[in-house]
């Protein structure tokens, strides 16, 4: 597990655009587009904003990328909820991207998890869509991606995407499971705010006594064999003990 830290949102939106370049270049030109999973949320929405104008723009290899997302609120694409909405609006009119919106507001996950099982690359027989980089942003009660404290999905085991059901929000959405979650090759999660920082403590500092995944969902995200790297800025890494 890797952390990275940055002055503030701007600065770590940048550095996670590069990265995006960076690993849009390593995938060999004219082979399988790498599967990359984008996150709602407001620090993921500024590094989309990052990479629709210049110089970054015409620096990513957009046509060595396919884009998803890890989840997705119910409701049609141009309602400002809209994950694929936000990032529609904010990246993809602005560049020639190939991304595959989830149709929760239809409870399509399975035609999503088929799509899934189509594009992306397995690393063997019978192994999972292995994506070459998730987004993940966290929320203040640690849910991530859709899957939020003490909901359904937390504990699928089998399905790798699903409609969850979230009582606390009075709504529904789609999610990735932790099966494709933890498949992953990279996971990236970004997390900003002075709000966060006792979540980020309690998540990452050594010898604290943690909450479980089912009251944190986010100390679920364990990938098997892909790598995870905590983007901070500085007020959400405020006390952070790095060993
Ligand atoms: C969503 C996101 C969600 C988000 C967190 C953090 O659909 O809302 O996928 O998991 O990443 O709520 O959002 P912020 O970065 O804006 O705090």
């Amino acid at each position: 597990m890797k952390i990275e830290i940055r002055k503030d949102p701007g600065a770590l939106a940048e550095a996670v655009a590069q990265e995006l370049v960076r690993i849009s270049h390593e995938q060999p030109a004219g082979g399988p587009r790498a599967a990359v999973a984008l996150s709602g949320g407001s620090t993921p929405k500024r590094m989309y904003e990052v990479l629709a104008r210049p110089p970054l723009l015409a620096q990513v290899a957009w046509d060595r990328l396919e884009l998803f997302f890890g989840d997705e609120r119910a409701v049609p694409m141009k309602h400002p909820d809209s994950n694929f909405g936000v990032a529609k609006r904010a990246l993809f009119d602005k560049a020639p991207v190939r991304a595959h919106r989830m149709r929760a507001e239809a409870d399509a996950d399975l035609e999503y998890e088929a799509l899934i099982k189509e594009h992306v690359v397995t690393l063997g027989a019978g192994a999972l869509p292995c994506f070459e980089l998730i987004l993940l942003g966290v929320g203040s009660d640690g849910h991530t991606a859709s899957l939020f404290p003490g909901t359904a999905a937390l504990k699928e085991r089998s399905r790798l995407v699903v409609m969850n059901e979230v009582p606390q929000l009075r709504t529904r959405r789609m999610t990735f499971t932790y099966p494709l979650l933890n498949a992953a090759k990279r996971i990236f999660v970004l997390v900003t705010g002075a709000e966060k920082k006792d979540l980020v403590r309690g998540c990452l500092n050594p010898n604290v006594k943690r909450p479980s995944a089912e009251s944190w969902p986010i100390l679920g995200v364990q990938p098997v064999s892909g790598k995870i790297t905590f983007w901070l800025d500085e007020p959400a890494a405020e006390g952070l003990r790095i060993g």
